[in-house]
């Protein structure tokens, strides 16, 4: 698998309106169930796709918007994140969050960006309260390539589902969410 990363110079396509009436954030918050007073982990924020609205969407819970990258955790500072967004640095894998502390995970096109998703699988277990949920959403390797990272840098759903059921996790959900990109709802096994 491949594992390149996103080009920053890039990112104003990412919060596109066209990308927002596309995947729809309210829809994903929808399906991870969380709660005003929740904490989200929003891996892989980039300049904030989906931390915007799931920190209107948290009310007075957090969302941890988490990126390894300094140029996209920059580009999210300049966009003035109200008080209920924790901007955090990552490293590839660890992360500075306690153990058991995030009722809920979102990945959307991170997870073929991983150089070894099993570790990432772990750090997010070990961060997730039992029965915490995630959400991947990524893209489809089978799809006609008109947009998005290159066939051979992509993972396919049943690969990622092999992944979370080994990392320990109990896939709830799987589908093919848009033309091109498949979704995963799992949840952290107790
Ligand atoms: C294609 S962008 C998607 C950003 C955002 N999730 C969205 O949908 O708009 C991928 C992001 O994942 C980040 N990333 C890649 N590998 C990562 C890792 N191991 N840990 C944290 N962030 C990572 C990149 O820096 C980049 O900001």
């Amino acid at each position: 698998m491949s594992h390149k990363k996103f080009d920053p110079s890039r990112a104003e396509k990412l919060i596109a309106a066209e990308r927002y009436q596309e995947l729809k954030p309210d829809i994903i918050l929808q399906k991870l169930g969380i709660r005003s007073g929740n904490t989200i982990l929003d891996l892989g924020c980039g300049n904030g796709f989906f931390t915007f609205p799931a920190a209107v969407a948290m009310g007075e819970g957090m969302v941890i918007a988490a990126d390894m990258s300094d140029d996209m955790l920059s580009l999210l500072r300049q966009r003035n994140t109200p008080d209920n967004i924790q901007i955090l640095q990552v490293e590839e894998v660890k992360m500075d969050i306690e153990d058991d502390s995030v009722d809920a995970a979102v990945l959307i096109a991170v997870y073929h960006e991983f150089k070894n998703p099993m570790e990432n699988l772990a750090e997010l277990k070990r961060t997730l309260k039992p029965g915490g949920k995630m959400l991947i959403l990524d893209w489809d390797p089978q799809a006609d390539k008109e947009r998005g990272p290159g066939k051979a840098h992509r993972v396919a759903k049943i690969q990622a589902i092999k992944d979370l059921k080994a990392a320990g996790f109990t896939v709830a959900s799987h589908e093919n969410y848009t033309l091109d990109m498949w979704m995963i709802v799992a949840h952290s096994n107790t």
